[in-house]
């Protein structure tokens, strides 16, 4: 599946935009991500980069007390989790399940993230 930034993903708020910009680059860095040793790193700095994305909306609904900061913050520990385990999978060699992960599941699970949780959030932020 291929995703690409367009005006309409906006959520309305500039650090959770440029975000999530940047991980739309990232899977599209990804999906083109041919040599297995490329793959690897990006899918592990991709990580990374969730992680922060992730505390940072996490700090922005605990400091502005929104009122489903929790299921919210579940749904990202969720994830991560997943990410987790594809993290070993790909140190022992096996790609294949992080390469199906990033061309499908989890473009799907962030479109649609994004249209719920980081939506409702950013609107609740905006006031
Ligand atoms: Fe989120
Ligand atoms: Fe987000």
């Amino acid at each position: 599946m291929a995703i690409e930034w367009t005006d309409e993903l906006s959520v309305g708020h500039a650090d959770i935009d440029h975000d999530h910009r940047e991980t739309i680059d990232r899977i599209q860095d990804l999906v083109e991500a041919v040599d297995d040793e490329s793959f690897k790193r990006l899918f592990s700095d991709f990580a990374e980069h969730l992680r922060i994305h992730f505390e940072m909306e996490q700090t922005l609904m605990k400091d502005n007390g929104f009122f489903a900061q929790v299921p919210h913050t579940k749904e990202h520990q969720r994830v991560l989790g997943g990410i987790d385990s594809l993290l070993k999978q790909n140190d022992v060699g096996d790609l294949n399940a992080a390469r199906q992960y990033i061309e499908f599941d989890f473009p799907e699970w962030f479109l649609a993230h994004r249209a719920t949780m980081d939506k409702v959030t950013a609107d609740f932020l905006a006031g």
